[in-house]
C-alpha cells in the first residue's frame, strides 16, 4: 500500500499498535536494489508490520550535489516492496516532510567531522533532520541500516542514544554485484567503462584485508596500499581513504582494536563509497 501523507500513516500505525503489533521500518532514498531488499527481507522477518519509506531527501545533499538527477522509479520500488512483504511505501512529497519557515535543526557533532561529513559539510544534518522526522512520524519498534553507509550508522546510533529515542537499530552487511562492487543506486550513472573501474574499490579494500590478516598493524601502510591501487585505475579519483576507529571514528596510529576502512572515489563523475570493518579480536582466535 502506498502511503503519501503524514495523518494517513499515523492513523494505519496507532490501529497496528493498538492490536500489539511490532513495526519494522527500513528508510531508503529509493531506486531499489538487492542491498535495500536484504533489509526489508531482514524487517519483515523481525517484526510483524514493516514501511519502507521512499523519499529523496532534499536536505542531504549539497548544492552541487546530484539531488536533481537522483534516479527515481516509484512503480519499480513498490513492486519490490510488494513482493518482499513490506506492508507499507511511505512517499510523502517534499512539502509534506518540510516547511519552507523550518527553523530546527538535528546536528550530531564529531563522528560528522570526518570521512563523508568532511566531504559534504552538512550532509548529515540532513540525515539527522529527515531520520528523526520518520522516526517520529512512525515510531517503529526497530529500524534497519546498511553497513554499506558505514558513518550514516554510527552517526543515527549515536542520535539515537543521545536522545533517548526508544528504537532499535540493526545494521545489516553489505550487498554486493558478483564482481565485488557494492550494490548502489548511484551505480546506474557509469558507462560499461567505468563499471569495470570501479571494481578497483572492493578490490583495493580486498588487498587490504590480506594485509591486515597477515598481521599488518600500521595504518599508514594498509592506507597506502589501498592508495597505490586505487591510483593505478586511470579513471578512479580518490576522495578520502581513512582507517578509524570503528565506533569513534577517530584516527588511530596503530591498529590495535576494531577499525573501520572507509573509502570514497570518483569514478568519472560518480562518486562511490565502500568499507569493511576488521575485527581484531575475531583474528586473535582464528
Ligand atoms: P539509501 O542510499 O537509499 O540507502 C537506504 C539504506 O540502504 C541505507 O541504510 C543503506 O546503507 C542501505 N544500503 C544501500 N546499499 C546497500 C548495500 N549494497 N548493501 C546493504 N545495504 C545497503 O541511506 C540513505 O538512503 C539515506 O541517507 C536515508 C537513510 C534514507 C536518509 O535519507
Amino acid at each position: 500500500m502506498l502511503i503519501k501523507e503524514i495523518n494517513e500513516i499515523r492513523k494505519v500505525i496507532k490501529e497496528w499498535k493498538k492490536e500489539g503489533l511490532t513495526v519494522g521500518y527500513v528508510p531508503t532514498m529509493g531506486f531499489l536494489h538487492e542491498g535495500h531488499k536484504s533489509l526489508i527481507k531482514r524487517a519483515v522477518k523481525e517484526n510483524d508490520r514493516v514501511i519502507v519509506s521512499v523519499f529523496v531527501n532534499p536536505t542531504q545533499f549539497g548544492p552541487n550535489e546530484d539531488y536533481d538527477s537522483y534516479p527515481r522509479d516509484i512503480n519499480k520500488d513498490l513492486k519490490l516492496c510488494e513482493k518482499t512483504g513490506a506492508n507499507i511505501v511511505f512517499n510523502p512529497n517534499p512539502d509534506e516532510m518540510y516547511f519552507d519557515n523550518r527553523s530546527t535543526t538535528v546536528s550530531v557533532s564529531g563522528l560528522t567531522n570526518v570521512l563523508c561529513g568532511l566531504k559534504r559539510p552538512g550532509h548529515f544534518d540532513g540525515v539527522c533532520l529527515v531520520v528523526s522526522k520518520f522516526f517520529n512520524i512512525i515510531t517503529p519498534d526497530r529500524a534497519y541500516f546498511g553497513q554499506k553507509d558505514a558513518q550514516q550508522v554510527a552517526v543515527i546510533k549515536r542520535m539515537v542514544r543521545d536522545l533517548s529515542i526508544d528504537i532499535e537499530i540493526v545494521t545489516c552487511p553489505i550487498i554486493r554485484e558478483e564482481d565485488g562492487l557494492a550494490k548502489s543506486s548511484r551505480n546506474t550513472y557509469l558507462s560499461e567503462e567505468e563499471r569495470k573501474a570501479a571494481l578497483i574499490l572492493s578490490k583495493s579494500l580486498l588487498k587490504a584485508k590480506e594485509k591486515l590478516e597477515k598481521g599488518e598493524r600500521n595504518p599508514q601502510i594498509v592506507k597506502s596500499i589501498i592508495k597505490d591501487l586505487i591510483n593505478s585505475e586511470p579513471l578512479a579519483k580518490i576522495d578520502y581513504v581513512e582507517l578509524v576507529d570503528d565506533d569513534s571514528l577517530e584516527n588511530i596510529e596503530y591498529i590495535d582494536k576494531n577499525i573501520l576502512i572507509a573509502i570514497a572515489v570518483y569514478i568519472g563523475k560518480t562518486r562511490l563509497i565502500d568499507n569493511f570493518t576488521f575485527n581484531i579480536k575475531k583474528r586473535m582466535v582464528f
